[in-house]
């Protein structure tokens, strides 16, 4: 029988450690930015950001140019993709003129031990108008608050000093450093991992995803 007058469990009674979501609030949606799913006719937007070789060595590495068509192919496995599944890769769109204006992926969801990585880029051009910022408060809500996993990753190049501090400012915590981890420009380069937990995002952040 339901005890009526028993107070409901807080979140860490309950066992997760993560501050209850907001009910009312869209899984989507933040003040400027929507997230959905990539398409194929996104494929303009996806080689223009390739196209710039900072951005690539941002991400990831230089590579030969891609073909539209392969970019095309890609972008339609990802749109395929089951809506369950934690690996994604989102177009991230400003809500009033609905551009893209950049990506965000979620990758090696490891659902037992409750971690994930992600990587998200920008637009040159869309830069410094709280999109990344708006996209990571929803992201981490969706994983932590739906997903109930319990804590991001994020592999940051030792030069990268924007996503390092992008990092930071969400409440992560530089874990590791791994050295001569990738060669860049004509050199190694140490690769950081930044982790956060649901705990440590949670109390940076309120439950109305807008702080
Ligand atoms: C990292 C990146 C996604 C940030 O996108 P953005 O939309 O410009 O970021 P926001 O405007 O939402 O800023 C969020 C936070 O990131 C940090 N940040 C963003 N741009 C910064 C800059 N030029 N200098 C210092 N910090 C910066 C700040 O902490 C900022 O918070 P603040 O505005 O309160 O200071 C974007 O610079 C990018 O696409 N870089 C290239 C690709 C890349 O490095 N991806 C990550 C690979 S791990």
């Amino acid at each position: 029988m339901i005890d009526q007058d028993r107070p409901a469990p807080t979140a860490v009674e309950a066992g997760d450690g993560a501050w209850p979501p907001e009910l009312s609030r869209p899984a989507w949606t933040a003040e400027n930015t929507v997230l959905r799913r990539v398409e194929p006719g996104d494929w303009e937007v996806i080689l223009r950001l390739e196209s710039s070789s900072p951005y690539q060595r941002a991400w990831e590495r230089v590579t030969a140019p891609r073909s539209p068509d392969h970019c095309r192919e890609w972008l339609k496995q990802e749109a395929a993709r089951d809506p369950l599944d934690d690996n994604f890769f989102l177009a991230i769109t400003d809500r009033r003129h609905g551009e893209m204006v950049g990506c965000v992926n979620t990758n090696q969801a490891d659902p037992v031990a409750g971690r994930f990585y992600l990587g998200m880029a920008v637009a040159p051009e869309h830069q410094r108008k709280r999109y990344a910022w708006e996209t990571g408060l929803l992201l981490f809500h969706y994983m932590f608050g739906e997903r109930r996993y319990q804590k991001a990753q994020a592999y940051v190049h030792d030069f990268n000093q924007v996503s390092q501090a992008a990092m930071l400012a969400f409440g992560a915590r530089l874990e590791g450093r791994l050295r001569r981890h990738d060669f860049i420009g004509g050199r190694y380069r140490d690769n950081l991992i930044f982790g956060l937990t649901s705990e440590e995002f949670y109390a940076g952040h309120g439950a109305d995803g807008t702080s």
